[in-house]
């Protein structure tokens, strides 16, 4: 009994995925589990000097903290109220890692990062109750217009790492980025935004990175991929009046390969799923978007290499080439005016194999749909009809072509969220409530690794 315990303790670290997706190599997550590292030393911030008065800059206590954990060990911030005043660079950390069980305030206004994370390997960043939260109180530059002001997280150059089980609250821009990151797991998240462009949830550009079970309400990106990437499982997402998922924007020397999205809820948001770039150069390969279900949505599977929303980049178009979008299901806002299906491609390099199937989502207004494509094309022949794409062997440039539909596919009735609200999103002008994590990312499905506060 003790050897089977113990082999499943050593199992969970790191945690493995490669019998999940292909597109990860290897393990994923810390190296050194949190009760080996506070073995180790555990620093308390509160013993470094913090105040849980919701008052006292805490940043010198956590760097404190920091130094004193940094080379193995947890820093704790135990529940309680704390005020951030002055934003932290934690950089060069071993084995080491931050147990947020308190709530972090914003009470400074610089810009930059709150919480940086940077050169660390072995590192965990979680809370042990599922409630440890930053609150950026955001809405008090969005009300006055402004979009300056910090992040709320950012990691740069970790590796062997994950973040999982805290809560992320109307940041002043970004929430949460990582890039130059490698073998890290980022899951069991709630991102609560204001109802603004800018205020991203989750981007994401690095090697080996597996987030799951994340929920994003914002106005922008819910989890989003970036350039230069590789190797990245995305899955049991709710987007949930949100910007939508994307990857871009795309410009030039554009290197993308093996992204996998499954099993991503859509309510309310601009779009399920876009690619977005205009001009540019470089390439994006071996993308897989299955399993999603929208509702509400304005765009559903929106390839757009004309983005008129960014500048024109030098080059003949970033090429894209084996996207294969399998199963979805549910609805859309208006397909007459914004189709589920838009793949439009950059005339100077069509998109090649592109492979559409079970693809069943029907209008919420109307009694039409329509599928558009521009240069793109797929190398699979399928029976019901390739919805817009072109069969050709040759891969040359065409002008947009347009099917319409009027009978809603089979099958394209799909479950909602239960937490999904009618009501507007969270405003811009007052402050927003730090939510609870929710207990399903996914309609049917359970996190795949248990939230923080039902294993305590
Ligand atoms: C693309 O990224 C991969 C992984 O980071 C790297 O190995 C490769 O050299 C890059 N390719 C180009 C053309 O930069
Ligand atoms: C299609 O997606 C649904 C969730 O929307 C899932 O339950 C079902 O198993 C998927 N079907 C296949 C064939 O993967
Ligand atoms: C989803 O968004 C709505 C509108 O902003 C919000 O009221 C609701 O609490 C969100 N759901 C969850 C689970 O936070």
């Amino acid at each position: 009994m003790l050897s089977r315990l113990l082999l499943l303790a050593s199992a969970a670290f790191p945690a493995l995925v490669a019998a999940q997706s292909a597109d990860i190599t290897g393990s994923v997550g810390p190296l050194t589990s949190v009760a080996t590292k506070k073995a180790v030393k555990t620093c308390d911030i509160t013993n470094y000097g913090a105040k849980a008065d919701g008052e006292t800059d805490i940043s010198s206590a956590v760097t404190a903290a920091f130094t004193a954990c940094k080379s193995g060990g947890v820093v704790v911030i135990p529940s309680g109220d704390y005020a951030l005043g002055t934003w932290v660079t934690l950089s060069g950390g071993n084995a080491w890692a931050l147990q947020l069980d308190g709530t972090i305030y914003r009470t400074g206004t610089a810009g930059g990062n709150m919480i940086m994370i940077e050169h660390s390997t072995d590192f965990e960043l979680f809370s042990s109750t599922g409630k440890g939260a930053v609150q950026g109180y955001g809405y008090e530059f969005h009300k006055k217009g402004d979009t300056s002001g910090p992040r709320l997280l950012r990691m740069y150059e970790v590796t062997s790492f994950s973040v999982h089980d805290i809560i992320l609250v109307d940041s002043p821009v970004f929430h949460f980025s990582l890039d130059t990151c490698d073998r890290g797991e980022i899951y069991n998240m709630a991102i609560r935004g204001g109802d603004s462009g800018g205020l991203d949830g989750i981007d994401v550009w690095s090697t080996n990175i597996w987030i799951h079970d994340i929920m994003v309400t914002n106005k922008d990106e819910c989890v989003t991929v970036k350039s230069p990437s590789n190797n990245i499982l995305v899955e049991q997402i709710y987007c949930n009046r949100s910007g939508g998922c994307a990857m871009g924007s795309l410009g030039s020397a554009t290197n993308i390969s093996a992204i996998t999205y499954r099993n991503v809820y859509t309510w309310a948001s601009n779009q399920m799923y876009m690619i977005k770039s205009n001009g540019g150069s470089g390439r994006v390969s071996d993308v897989v978007l299955e399993n999603f279900i929208g509702h509400g949505n304005a765009y559903s599977l929106d390839i757009d290499q004309y983005w008129s929303s960014m500048s024109e980049v030098a080059g003949a178009g970033v090429q894209l080439s084996k996207v294969t979008v399998a199963n979805w299901t549910g609805t859309e806002a208006d397909g007459a005016e914004r189709g589920p299906i838009k793949i439009m491609c950059a005339d100077g390099a069509p998109c090649t194999g592109v492979d559409v199937s079970d693809f069943d989502m029907w209008t919420e207004e109307g009694s039409s749909q329509v599928y558009e494509c521009r240069s793109a094309y797929t190398d699979l022949h399928r029976t019901p009809a390739l919805y817009c794409l072109s069969g050709e062997a040759e891969h040359v440039a065409y002008t947009v072509k347009t099917r319409t539909v009027t009978a809603a596919p089979a099958g394209y009735a799909a479950p909602s969220m239960p937490a999904d609200l009618a009501s507007a999103p969270w405003g811009t002008t007052a402050s927003i409530p730090i939510p609870a994590m929710p207990t399903s990312f996914f309609p049917g499905t359970l996190p795949l690794k248990p939230l923080a506060a039902g294993s305590s």
